[in-house]
């Protein structure tokens, strides 16, 4: 059964647009095809843009284009279409959980929650250029992230 699952950030440039490429393409790689990615934003600063151009290229040394991407903003029908949401951060979490429509259970994540490092929160690059430490954080994340979604699977 296809499963659909969105990541979010405050941008949709910088460290959700590496999640869904770096889940694709792992997706991929392990033949994974039940599985769709898409990433969203909680802020509409970013609009319609691609990707920040240091994630384009952190991403493209780890093999992964993400360069068609473009930025969105989370709507409230997200909630009904995707079988679960992935925030990066928790305050990126606490936001989406605002608008998260009355009665709706889809369950909201945290990325790093899937990874081994204590902090649960993948720092914003986008004033630091960390892109490879949240590269890391995502690749630390994506295979416990990965056990939970064929774990939770309905068949
Ligand atoms: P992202 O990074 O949430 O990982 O896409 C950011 C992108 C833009 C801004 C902040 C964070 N901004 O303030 O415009």
């Amino acid at each position: 059964m296809k499963r659909r699952v969105l990541f979010v950030c405050l941008g949709n440039i910088c460290r959700s647009p590496l999640a869904e490429g770096l889940a694709r393409s792992k997706a991929e790689t392990e033949g994974l095809t039940e599985l769709f990615f898409d990433s969203a934003a909680t802020g509409g600063w970013h609009n319609g843009h691609p990707p920040d151009g240091r994630a384009v290229v952190a991403g493209r040394g780890h093999g992964v284009d993400i360069s068609d991407q473009r930025a969105r903003v989370l709507r409230e029908s997200d909630f009904e279409q995707f079988d679960m949401i992935v925030a990066v951060d928790r305050a990126v979490r606490e936001a989406i959980e605002q608008r998260r429509p009355t009665g709706n259970s889809t369950p909201v994540a945290l990325l790093g929650s899937f990874g081994q490092d204590d902090n649960p929160d993948i720092p914003d690059p986008y004033y630091t250029g960390r892109f490879e430490a949240v590269i890391a954080r995502i690749q630390d994340s994506l295979p416990g992230l990965f056990a939970e979604l064929q774990a939770t699977d309905p068949q």
